[in-house]
């Protein structure tokens, strides 16, 4: 396993060895150690619990940091296109900077949020695929446009801490926000949970759904573990007998980069909040979201303080999921036979589309 770009990348038997790892650490087992083995950690926008759990996770396992913030005060601004006469903002090309950093450190880990000006340009994922073409060293995607997969196996482990069952019922629901968010995290909530073998019900505004290619993949995802997913816009009828609230809220393709149409969009959905009359449906249902999350717009406090919210144990377990990634991931290059689990996706298999989602 050199980079981790995807969860769909990783063959379901490597999501649950890591998982089950995930798990042991957390019961408080002890991390292998890399002496003189380093991490780049490199993060263009902000960060809470990304930054924190991989500075964490990295001192497990005893490995050097190197940490870089995009942005004013930080790096120098990165071109990613190729070709263009170099006189605008942007100092410096990603073919050097990745390459450069890439003679540093060991693995590079790096946030990089769409611009949401274009989204064509936005959902070839730049700034990561320059990492991963130009770096020469493994890549674990801390957050792009199309993907947050730390954030996915986080939440894998959460539902088997939880004991949710394989085949249970994973409602994603839409959630009011005053912003435009990335679809990096509907999209991977929706491909783990149709790879985990769960009945996903998406439930959005009309305007307000995932990428064809991305609803697609994660049919071929659930086909391939027999799950299933369903998109709908009937709340009622979504939340009824689920085992799992998971909400968050995402912007719309149909108004991408055109503010105010976009919020006009928005504007009529103020109350898709999660609130215990929703939770009511369904009676045996955790309360799950990535966080940050804004309390009383999103999610009701009701909720949120509930007995039914796991979304500090979710949080945490970003800690231990890292680093049992990232224990794979170096223990790979002290043994570059990669483990068979962790391989990449073969070009038979449905994860294959991930990286041309949006080509
Ligand atoms: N869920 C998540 O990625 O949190 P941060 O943005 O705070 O890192």
């Amino acid at each position: 396993m050199k980079g981790f770009y995807h969860l769909g990348d990783v063959a379901t038997s490597g999501v649950e060895r890591l998982v089950a790892r995930a798990l042991e650490l957390r019961r408080g087992a002890q991390a292998r150690r890399f002496p003189g083995r380093s991490l780049g950690l490199v993060f263009f926008d902000p960060s809470l619990r990304t930054q924190a759990s991989m500075q964490r996770g990295a001192a497990r396992l005893g490995l050097e940091l190197v940490q870089l913030q995009g942005g004013a005060g930080g790096m120098w601004g990165l071109e990613t296109q190729d070709g263009v006469v170099m006189d605008g903002a942007n100092a410096e090309h990603i073919r050097e900077a990745a390459a450069v950093l890439g003679r540093f450190v060991d693995v590079l880990a790096v946030r990089a949020f769409p611009k949401g000006k274009s989204l064509e340009q936005d959902f070839a994922d730049p700034l990561l695929e320059g990492f991963r073409r130009y770096s020469g060293v493994g890549v674990i995607n801390l957050e792009s446009s199309l993907w947050h997969p730390c954030q996915a196996l986080a939440d894998w482990t959460t539902l088997d801490q939880y004991q949710v069952p394989r085949r249970g019922k994973l409602v994603l629901t839409w959630a009011y926000h005053p912003k435009p968010l990335p679809h990096a995290v509907p999209n991977s909530t929706l491909c783990m949970a149709a790879q985990r073998g769960m009945e996903v019900v998406v439930v959005h505004p009309p305007a307000f759904g995932l990428h064809a290619r991305i609803q697609e993949h994660a049919q071929d995802l659930a086909r391939a573990s027999g799950g299933s997913v369903r998109f709908t816009s009937d709340r009622e009828a979504a939340f009824a007998g689920a085992d799992v609230v998971y909400a968050k809220s995402w912007g719309s393709m149909d108004a991408w980069g055109q503010a105010e149409r976009e919020a006009a969009l928005r504007a009529p959905y103020r109350d898709w909040q999660v609130t215990e009359r929703w939770m009511a449906r369904t009676p045996r249902a955790k309360f799950m979201h990535c966080l940050p999350v804004r309390r009383n717009v999103v999610v009701a406090d009701e909720v949120l303080d509930g007995p039914r919210s796991i979304v500090i144990d979710e949080a945490e377990n970003r800690l231990h999921a890292q680093t049992a990634l990232l224990e794979e991931l170096f223990a790979s290059l002290e043994n570059p036979t990669t483990p068979a689990g962790l391989s990449g996706p073969s070009a038979a298999s449905p994860n294959a589309k991930s990286k041309e989602i949006y080509s």
